[in-house]
């Protein structure tokens, strides 16, 4: 597999003013450069995760998480910057604007973190990977560790959108699986974050735990308030793993024991990720989260893609083959995709101790999604 060249991704993404999407051009065989469109954010509460993705890319862009601006910075890149493949994005609203794109022009697209359903189910498609999960995964492995630890009733509290709702239909699955239930969803929009009136709900809902989806900037806030309004003690707070990745610092003492599930996490201790968390922190002096892995990953995939067309760009049969046959030698543990593109892979259970959040054992192994709904054409 012929490696995607920092010095050349790096020269695309140092032309273009800041701003505007940004170009990648990895060199495959002796073909011309191909055009990598990366879609982003880079600033609002999902700031920091856009960052570890395109560091561990090593590319830049700039872009908000607005589902509104989504058509038009897709246009663009397939358009003016005419791109051959697009990588992105973060948010489950924003990368349905990706996926329609994919699907209507056969671009191969990469998903290297927003965890909607959809994309690999009822709108999966050939030229559609991901290098991330679905947002059903991770609550789904956080509901049944919660399940198995004697938990009976569970609420999910979250914002109203699709990785919110759809990580609470996982917890529910999950909580179910091990006769447990999740008996109250609690929202508020995203990506607000006065949380208190929430807050106050929960003593009264009579049930023995709370879960959560968050991510960054908004997850920060949510576990300091918790703390702060004195559930700690009485309603363990657990949740899909983005409520303390990446953000432990920030959120300090808050955080301390929280136990969240995720497809990846601190110590896990293979050869890959041991040299991928060296490497990556002396590229980008930044510590390693799951963000990076799957920005890391998507690179991974997309050369795996890339170099079975050849550099022919209409021969998406032989890009989607290619990455249906390997296995992707990921720092989360090597993995496979399922028949509608979507990561199979261990959902750690994690504990948050100084710092890290440490791996305490595995949730559920070799977890597909569903799939439900998925015809590829
Ligand atoms: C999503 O919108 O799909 C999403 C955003 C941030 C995360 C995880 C999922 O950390």
């Amino acid at each position: 597999m012929p490696p995607i060249s920092r010095r050349s991704v790096l020269g695309g993404a140092l032309g273009i003013p800041l701003g505007l999407p940004l170009l990648a051009t990895p060199a495959i065989a002796q073909n011309a450069p191909l055009k990598i469109g990366l879609m982003l954010p880079f600033s609002g509460t999902f700031a920091a995760l856009g960052e570890s993705i395109a560091a561990a890319f090593d590319m830049h862009l700039k872009d908000e998480s607005d589902p509104a601006k989504a058509p038009s910075n897709v246009n663009r890149l397939l358009g003016r910057e005419r791109a051959d493949a697009l990588v992105g994005t973060v948010h489950s609203g924003v990368v349905m604007a990706l996926v329609q794109a994919a699907r209507d022009q056969e671009i191969p697209l990469i998903i290297p973190n927003a965890g909607n359903v959809a994309a690999t189910r009822e709108l999966c498609a050939p030229s559609v990977f991901r290098s991330s999960f679905s947002n059903w995964q991770p609550a789904y492995g956080m509901g049944k560790a919660l399940a198995a630890k004697g938990i009976k009733k569970a609420a999910w509290v979250t914002w109203a959108y699709a990785a919110g709702k759809e990580s609470g239909d996982g917890f529910g699955d999950g909580l179910r699986s091990g006769g447990a239930e999740l008996t109250k969803v609690l929202t508020l929009p995203f990506p607000e974050t006065n949380f208190q009136p929430l807050l106050a709900q929960l003593p009264g809902l009579g049930v023995d735990a709370v879960g959560a989806f968050f991510a960054g900037g908004g997850a920060i806030q949510f576990v300091k308030d918790y703390a702060a309004a004195g559930l700690r003690d009485k309603l363990p707070l657990c949740g899909s793993g983005f409520l303390t990745e990446g953000v432990l610092k920030p959120q300090g003492t808050a955080a301390e024991g929280l136990q969240t599930a995720l497809h990846y996490g601190d110590g896990l201790d293979n050869p890959k990720n041991v040299a991928f968390r060296a490497a990556y922190k002396s590229f980008s002096n930044r510590d390693a989260d799951v963000y990076a892995v799957q920005g890391y990953d998507a690179a991974q995939m997309l050369a795996i893609g890339l170099a079975a067309t050849k550099g022919d760009r209409m021969a998406t049969k032989e890009f989607a083959a290619a990455i249906q046959a390997a296995t992707i030698d990921s720092p989360r543990g090597a993995f496979t995709v399922s028949a509608s593109h979507n990561p199979v892979q261990t959902i750690w259970l994690r504990e948050a101790r100084n710092g890290e959040n440490r791996v305490i054992g595995a949730a559920v192994e070799a977890l597909a999604d569903p799939g439900t709904g998925c015809k590829m054409t």
